[in-house]
């Protein structure tokens, strides 16, 4: 198997578990700072998974405004719909970040997070989200650099080759050292890029690593590219030396802010 992940049943709920945790909810303050969004704006939010975000976009544009979520999950929209119920400008769709069901010049502000790295025409999906904002108008996107990973394992080789696994839940790993680039042929005007790091220099159950861990075992598992169970003996061998105080898990990511002019 050679798919990206898909976000059915199991993998939303893992990751809705990861995004509760204080080093994601740091990462979403951090990106925030970025959008800076403002009373009564309206702003779209592609792939919007679980919510989490367009939850805290409404409450910064509050009822004057207008937060829309797409997302290809069945799941994801489902999850998303349940955690906004009391937010009435805030609504969520089914849809396609390269079709976006939208007229010209509908939005403010695009975001997204943790999404383009999953795109195979990337171009056509930057030149919607132009398409959909107002002159003026700025997107801030905010991506992985699976090769910033540093993760202590004691078995280094079986490491090597489960992380390898997991560089193909996505469908560029090195996404952010091209993104600017992309921006630009798109015909966006570019600011300067940002790093955020998500730091576990110790182990701890509600961290972002070891919540990672939980996506990465039955991902790399499918594949079958590693002999059953060694993934699971990976994840173990992690958790028992991260008891020993041997953890250590550091990994970059980058916010890219752009207007359209
Ligand atoms: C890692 S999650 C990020 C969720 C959310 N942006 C956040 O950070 O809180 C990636 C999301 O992008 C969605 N997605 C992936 N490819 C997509 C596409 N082509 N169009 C719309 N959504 C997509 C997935 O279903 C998933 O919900």
């Amino acid at each position: 198997m050679n798919e990206i992940l898909q976000y059915n049943d199991e993998a939303s709920n893992k990751l809705l578990e990861m995004y509760r945790t204080p080093d994601v909810q740091t990462q979403r303050r951090e990106f925030l700072q970025y959008v800076r969004p403002a009373l009564g704006q309206r702003i779209l939010d592609v792939g919007s998974g679980p919510g989490i975000l367009s939850a805290a976009l409404a409450n910064a544009v509050g009822p004057a405004g207008w937060v829309c979520g797409i997302d290809i999950s069945d799941q994801m929209i489902e999850i998303a719909r349940n955690h906004c119920t009391e937010q009435s400008w805030v609504e969520f769709h089914k849809a396609e970040a390269a079709r976006l069901p939208f007229p010209d010049q509908q939005f403010d502000i695009v975001v997204s997070m943790q999404v383009l790295e999953y795109i195979s025409d990337l171009g056509t999906v930057l030149g919607e989200f132009k398409r959909v904002l107002r002159p003026g108008g700025l997107v801030v996107l905010m991506d992985t650099d699976w090769d910033s990973l540093v993760w202590y394992s004691p078995s280094p080789e079986r490491a090597n080759q489960i992380l390898a696994g997991w560089n193909k839940h996505v469908k560029d790993p090195y996404l952010p050292r091209t993104l600017s680039r992309q921006l630009g042929q798109a015909g966006f005007q570019v600011e300067k890029p940002h790093i955020l790091t998500i730091f576990n220099p110790g182990y701890a159950e509600n961290t972002f690593s070891n919540h990672l861990i939980d996506l990465i075992v039955p991902f790399v598992s499918q594949q079958g590219t590693i002999a059953a169970g060694e993934a699971e003996a990976w994840a173990q061998e992690l958790r028992s030396s991260g008891e020993n105080g041997q953890y250590f898990f550091s990994l970059n990511r980058y916010i890219f802010s752009a207007n359209k002019p």
